[in-house]
């Protein structure tokens, strides 16, 4: 055989070759990545004629391995393990709330399939051995009408790192046939549904806040995207009442811009407002409160509530105010198009993750437009960081100084430093 003619000597310099070989090919990959990279400030300028071509496809179930990139970190994912089924075309671009947890909250989904007046894409962080909630969640998709007919549901995972790709992963194997094996809706109810996640546990461990953000959006079939924390609730009829300003976003008409709306806090002895007058009513009696604006107020703080109020209550038409972007820690929840800048992914959960996201439409030339009349809430007032909290932020904190090196370095190549002036600075990074 071949090897047993080698020497010894000469399996040696074979070794040290291919070494070299493998070297070079990776350090010749990445100068082709930075090189790729460089151009791309130009590919994602602000053009309208290319919406349609950037829209992923997402017809299908399917699963991909998102490897680590500029602004990605690596992991799997299954879009569509369960599908809407709605497939009626609008006269409008509906907007999709892109909603993302862990499992044992799946149960929000409901409130929000029933609430919110156009599709869901909800992406499901998967933990080990999480998969057997998924038999229970699947039964919910097929029996509840308003969730399957709404809602697509994704899954995220951590991959294997001894595993090369994420179809050959054991988690797949386990759930890729449970939507066809399910049993009769005739058994399906949903306080055992309920019931059936209160049994997982989650383990004390990091979720990736941003990636599960983004991967909303990336399985979201719409080109308008709102990103909403599962636990609140938005306004009635919220899509409806905004649908003309999201149209106009749309189709350029309103520039580079996001859609912000207000977030609020309710007393948990009170019943969600469910029109402006009781909202106002509830907010006179401190019943509502700025969203953590003791918690956090530089924040989520936005100016002019009163007059975003009276406006609301004596005017019809839902319009909007230009609003500075003058914090780097501000960090609003909005609407924006499908080709906006998605969530940075390489941070540590608790770092101001969504701070990122803010800064670079900054840096991008975006403008943050405040919608009247629309609100959303929070149950409960916070007036401080649970322990958790405290011990994730203090983690996340420990990492921000290569963290942000990073993000800097990424920035900076990727937006022209002379519009640099045009945003407030980020400590001193940026
Ligand atoms: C909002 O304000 C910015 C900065 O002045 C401006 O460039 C942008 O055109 C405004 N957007 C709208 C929709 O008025």
């Amino acid at each position: 055989m071949f090897s047993l003619a080698l020497s010894r000597r000469n399996a040696f310099s074979t070794v040290i070759l291919f070494f070299f070989a493998a070297a070079s090919v990776t350090i010749f990959r990445s100068w082709v990545r930075s090189k790729q990279y460089a151009h791309k400030y130009d590919a994602v300028d602000w053009k309208i004629a290319d919406l349609d071509s950037r829209l992923p496809t997402n017809e299908h179930r399917r699963i991909e391995h998102i490897s680590d990139d500029l602004t990605t970190a690596d992991h799997c994912v299954f879009y569509n393990f369960l599908r809407s089924t709605d497939t009626e075309t609008t006269d409008h671009e509906p907007i999709t709330l892109a909603l993302h947890s862990t499992i044992n909250y799946a149960e929000h989904v409901i409130k929000h399939a029933e609430n919110w007046d156009d599709v869901l894409s909800y992406a499901i962080f998967l933990f080990p051995r999480h998969d057997e909630a998924l038999q229970a969640l699947a039964m919910l998709h097929k029996c509840h009408d308003t969730v399957n007919r709404k809602v697509s549901i994704h899954l995220v995972w951590n991959r294997n790192f001894l595993i090369e790709s994420c179809v050959s992963d054991n988690i797949v194997k386990n759930i890729a046939t449970i939507p066809e094996s399910l049993g009769s809706c005739d058994d399906f109810d949903i306080e055992s549904f309920v019931e059936k996640l209160k049994e997982v546990k989650v383990p004390f461990g990091s979720y990736p806040i941003n990636v599960m953000r983004n991967e909303a959006r990336r399985g979201a079939a719409t080109k308008l995207h709102i990103i909403g924390d599962i636990e609140t609730q938005y306004s009635p009829a919220f899509a409806v009442n905004v649908r003309p300003l999201a149209q106009q976003l749309l189709n350029g008409y309103l520039g580079k811009a996001v859609l912000v709306y207000r977030r609020f806090e309710l007393d948990e002895n009170e019943k969600f407002p469910t029109n402006l007058r009781r909202f106002s009513n509830l907010l006179a009696d401190k019943k509502i409160v700025q969203f953590h604006v003791k918690h956090y107020r530089v924040g989520h703080f936005i100016p002019n509530l009163q007059h975003w109020l009276q406006y609301s209550l004596n005017n019809d038409e839902v319009t909007f105010d230009n609003v500075s972007y003058i914090s780097s820690e501000w960090e609003p929840q909005f609407i924006m198009r499908h080709d906006a800048p998605y969530h940075y992914e390489h941070v540590p959960t608790r770092m101001t993750d969504h701070q990122f996201l803010c800064y670079e439409l900054c840096r991008a030339g975006y403008s943050y437009l405040l919608m009247t009349h629309v609100y959303n809430i929070h149950p409960g007032i916070k007036d401080g960081a649970t322990p958790l909290e405290k011990s994730l932020g203090i983690y996340g904190l420990a990492q921000t100084d290569p963290t942000m090196r990073k993000f800097r370095a990424y920035i900076n190549a990727r937006y022209p430093i002379y519009q640099k002036s045009r945003c407030p600075n980020w400590k001193n990074y940026l």
